[in-house]
């Protein structure tokens, strides 16, 4: 299939038609967008990377490490420095399968976590991709000093050919290290955000080092960008409008649901997205999302028969019919599925579940894509970032800023007795 033929079959189904009203607040929003007039307007930098890194991608390619012998890619970064990365090596990377290994560290404190990577990274040649737009944040900042301080002792002549720093093109301590260390590095535009940043360095990056086609990703969100510009049958457009609607009629959880376990940090990647953009000034809507068929039997009984304040949106993502279940003379009770694909029975468990959800008074909402492929992720990307920016606006807030987020850090650092 080719990039603009299996973009244009991502497609939206409602479950109810959308307002004339909410359309028209939609389209307002999009063209204070597009013209830079809406509020954040200093972070739209996003709008225009997949073109601006398509042009600078044998640059981007030329800076990728050579990793013949090296027997792993540590990825450091928190947030928008490291869920977009996650999300695709894990949509677009099928599980058991060979390449460089990656895994990632500075997403989070544990320290039974780190100390268990160090020990397994003890002895092996790695390479380290340390991302961090502000080059200061805790997590990252930690987690790489231990990857340093390992790579500088064990590797003395050569630890900065093994590492790539993203950051700040000025500021920040990560800046001021690599500056002083010859360390490679690419900058994170200031116009551009950490949730927004994917098609950036931040994601490209590692993505390209672990061998996948970022290529093709940046050609998918480009053939969305056309679809959304095109003015009719915009799906950015029409989700902010439906989820807004929702949202009036007083559904405040929009809950994100995948039959695709390879789609779990894509879910993740588009919680922070739509999240940190619009949970401000005491609205919002909450974004949560659920593994299905997995969380069926540990959620379904909320979303069946809770509180009616649910709305959920499934990404169908259409399987290949790769196994069939075995004829076999078992008692198990599952005869009458011999011969059936896998992905015929997981797909009459989405019709099932949306049916019964729907009956449970759970609007359900279906983004229906062909087949899940670098293309069609970078084009499911370039929907939900546009698509946030409009539904953020829709709601009043500033869909590029992150004020809330400050809080923690305040307290966390008093306890810490981090200097003034
Ligand atoms: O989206 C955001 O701005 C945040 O999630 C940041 O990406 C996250 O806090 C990490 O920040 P930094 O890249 O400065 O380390």
């Amino acid at each position: 299939m080719s990039i603009n033929d299996s973009v244009a079959k991502i497609r939206w189904q409602f479950p109810f038609s959308l307002q004339d009203e909410i359309l028209q607040e939609a389209r307002r929003a999009q063209s204070s967008l597009e013209s830079r007039s809406c509020p954040g307007q200093e972070f739209l930098g996003w709008l225009d990377l997949p073109a601006k890194m398509k042009a600078e991608h044998s640059a981007l390619q030329s800076l990728l490490i050579d990793s013949s012998g090296v027997d792993a890619l540590v990825v450091v970064g928190i947030g928008g420095s490291y869920l977009g990365t996650r999300a695709a090596l894990e949509a677009l990377r099928p599980p058991f399968t060979r390449g460089l290994p990656v895994y990632f560290a500075g997403h989070h404190l544990d320290s039974a976590y780190h100390a268990a990577l160090m020990k397994f990274l003890d002895g092996k040649k790695y390479l380290v991709h340390v991302i961090s737009k502000s080059g200061t944040t805790t997590e990252p900042g930690i987690a790489f000093r231990l990857l340093y301080d390992d790579l500088r002792r064990r590797f003395p002549d050569s630890y900065r050919e093994l590492i790539l720093a993203v950051t700040d093109e000025k500021k920040g301590a990560l800046r001021q290290l690599a500056q002083k260390e010859g360390l490679k590095t690419c900058v994170i535009p200031d116009d551009v955000g950490g949730r927004y940043s994917v098609f950036s360095y931040v994601g490209l990056l590692p993505l390209a080092q672990a061998g996948l086609d970022t290529g093709r990703m940046l050609e998918g969100a480009l053939a969305m960008q056309s679809r959304i510009l095109a003015g009719k049958d915009n799906p950015a457009l029409e989700y902010a409008a439906y989820r807004n609607q929702a949202y009036r009629s007083g559904k405040k959880i929009e809950i994100l649901a995948s039959y695709r376990s390879s789609l779990t940090y894509f879910a993740e990647w588009w919680k922070q997205l739509f999240g940190e953009s619009e949970g401000k000034e005491g609205r919002s809507i909450f974004p949560a999302s659920v593994n299905l068929t997995t969380d069926l039997h540990s959620m379904g009984q909320w979303i069946q028969d809770g509180e009616r304040t649910i709305f959920e949106t499934v990404l169908d993502v259409q399987e290949e019919t790769v196994l069939r279940i075995p004829s076999l003379d078992m008692s198990d009770g599952l005869g009458y599925l011999e011969g059936k694909s896998l992905a015929h029975v997981n797909r009459a468990a989405l019709e099932g579940t949306r049916q019964a959800h729907s009956e449970g008074g759970v609007p359900v909402a279906v983004l229906s894509a062909p087949e899940m492929t670098a293309e069609v992720l970078g084009a499911l990307f370039y929907l939900f970032e546009y698509a946030c920016g409009i539904s953020a606006l829709m709601l009043g807030v500033n869909p590029f800023d992150q004020p809330g987020v400050e809080a923690y850090k305040k307290s966390m650092f008093r306890l810490l007795g981090k200097p003034e």
